[in-house]
């Protein structure tokens, strides 16, 4: 098969890339412009395989397919700008860059030379609607009603542009005849994942040997899916004849956890038992997030299986590693 991931050096993208050009057989081109995902020696190591080519461009630059050419069997377009920071620092540039490399690579695939195509939106397409009534809406379904919950605040950009993007996808596909399914990603995590979320965090404070060690309220619960799992349950929608045309929650309800309780796991894994400095919760924290997953088990068979406990130590070790190297810690 050939096969196109966009945002392969990214996080998701890069452990994506790297499952699907695990039997060399297929052929992999990945897009990416390094706006955060990094020529690491991962990815440098990833793209030295013969079956995989690398094409470094900004997607929102209109000519940016000209080096794609012929039949592409998948096409998974992961490319985004994502991250808190960002959408409160840059909403703009979140829904240019999510919108138009969306656009752009949408307006490369026809019937004739697009197998599939597979867009990648997020819970936070449909927070606005899930914080307003979680007891309706946990475990969250496929078919809540997408929401905006106030256009003056700037968080709405990423799941603004999310939300648009089902929209684009949904009908570029009809109008054009091309075989398309959405997933929706619930807090995956694993190694290569960056700095600046929660587990990366914990791990630099653990290592930092911080204490008293704070936690911003803690009883808040979020549901995490190794990108194991995740990374399977990608392929195993893209192949399923029976999610063409839906959307599709990945994500792991089983490992829903409150923070403080990630926390300890955390801190047992590092052997490391520091003072807890229980702080209030910022404004506005969402007490809970979990995703109902019965319609990807359904449709695919596949069902998330690594526990937190099973994946964390080989991150935490991963982590521990590149924090010496990068922050002498
Ligand atoms: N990580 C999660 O838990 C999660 C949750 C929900 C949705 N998602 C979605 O899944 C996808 C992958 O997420 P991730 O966590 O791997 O993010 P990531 O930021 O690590 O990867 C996104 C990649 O897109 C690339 N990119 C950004 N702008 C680009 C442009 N103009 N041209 C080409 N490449 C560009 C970045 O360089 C980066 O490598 C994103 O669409 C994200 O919105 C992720």
């Amino acid at each position: 098969m050939r096969i196109i991931v966009t945002g392969g050096s990214g996080f998701i993208g890069w452990h994506l890339a790297n499952y699907l050009a695990r039997n060399n057989q297929d052929e992999i081109t990945i897009i990416d412009n390094h706006e955060r995902g990094e020529a690491d020696s991962m990815f440098l190591e990833l793209i030295s395989r013969p079956n995989v080519k690398f094409i470094n461009q900004d997607m929102t630059q209109k000519n940016f397919y000209n080096e794609l050419s012929g039949y592409y069997d998948c096409v998974y377009h992961l490319a985004a700008i994502n991250g808190t920071k960002n959408f409160y620092e840059r909403p703009y540039d979140v829904m240019r860059v999510n919108i138009l490399s969306l656009m752009n690579m949408l307006e490369y695939c026809n019937k004739d030379n697009c197998g599939a195509f597979l867009f990648s939106s997020s819970s936070e397409a449909y927070a606005g609607t899930v914080d307003s009534e979680p007891d309706s809406y946990i475990p969250t379904r496929e078919n809540i009603p997408l929401s905006v919950s106030d256009v003056m605040n700037p968080r709405w950009s990423y799941g603004g542009s999310k939300i648009t993007g089902e929209l684009l996808t949904v009908n570029y596909c009809r109008t054009h005849n091309v075989n398309f399914k959405i997933i929706r990603y619930h807090n995956i995590y694993g190694i290569r994942m960056g700095y600046d979320h929660v587990l990366p965090e914990f791990f630099r404070r653990i290592l930092q040997r911080v204490n008293p060690f704070p936690i911003y309220g803690g009883q808040e619960t979020r549901a995490f899916c190794s990108v194991d799992d995740a990374v399977k349950a990608t392929e195993a929608v893209m192949l399923s004849a029976k999610c063409n045309s839906e959307i599709v929650h990945i994500g792991n309800s089983s490992q829903e956890i409150k923070i403080i309780d990630l926390l300890s796991l955390v801190l047992d894994i590092a052997d490391y038992h520091p003072e807890i400095n229980i702080v209030p919760a910022p404004e506005g924290c969402v007490a809970r997030r979990c995703p109902d997953t019965d319609k990807l088990f359904r449709l695919t068979g596949f069902k998330a299986a690594i526990t937190l406990q099973e994946a964390l130590p080989e991150m935490f070790n991963w982590y521990e590693a590149r924090y010496k190297e990068r922050e002498k810690l």
